[in-house]
């Protein structure tokens, strides 16, 4: 069991539904009247705003927003190894000004950076054919790093062991939005 100020922060390849989760398990955490099954009554009363406010944050939409320009743009602009460095900022930010958040994490970030510095980590695990029958061309084109399908592949298997080993969750993300959200809150009163 993890302290209710921890951020949740979910980690995952391209495609395996890091950002419907957050959206979803934010509206769980606002909805005072649907808690998580867990809490009894009893804890509910004692500490209901704080348990379930919790605010989500897309580490890709707000480097975006900074940036002014989307990711792909900034890819093509200054490189994946400038976009990594956003990443590291983004990173030290939270550290230093966030709590209660959901935090929706780019793809790759921790495989540059160490995300478990900003709190507890849930890595949605999924299959590589899997991604790709969840993403069409339109939502391929809009990463850069799954453009190549061959080389996309590659990135998947090099990463899958280093997601894994960094979570101190792992989630099966084949399984229904709902589902995966309710066994987060399981974990996370
Ligand atoms: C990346 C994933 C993307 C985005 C960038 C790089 C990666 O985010 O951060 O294109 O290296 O896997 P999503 O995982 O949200 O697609």
């Amino acid at each position: 069991m993890v302290l209710d100020s921890a951020n949740i922060v979910l980690i995952g390849f391209m495609g395996s539904g890091k950002s419907s989760v957050a959206k979803n398990l934010g509206k769980r955490y606002s909805q005072s009247q649907n808690p998580p099954q867990k809490l009894s009554q009893k804890t509910l009363r004692k500490d209901t705003t704080q348990r379930f406010t919790r605010f989500v944050l897309d580490s890709d939409e707000m480097i975006s927003k900074n940036l002014g320009m989307s990711i792909s743009q900034y890819f093509k602009r200054r490189g994946e190894e400038a976009f990594r460095l956003r990443e590291a900022e983004f990173i030290a930010w939270v550290c230093s000004s966030v709590k209660n958040a959901i935090i929706s994490t780019g793809g790759g970030m921790p495989i540059f950076n160490d995300v478990k510095q900003m709190g507890f980590v849930v890595y949605l695990e999924i299959g590589f054919d899997e991604i790709l029958s969840r993403l069409d061309s339109i939502q391929r084109t809009k990463r850069p790093l799954f453009r190549d399908l061959k080389k996309a592949k590659e990135i998947f298997l090099y990463r899958k062991d280093i997601y894994k080993n960094t979570a101190d969750l792992v989630i099966d993300a084949s399984k229904p939005l709902e589902s995966i959200t309710q066994e987060i809150l399981n974990h996370h009163l």
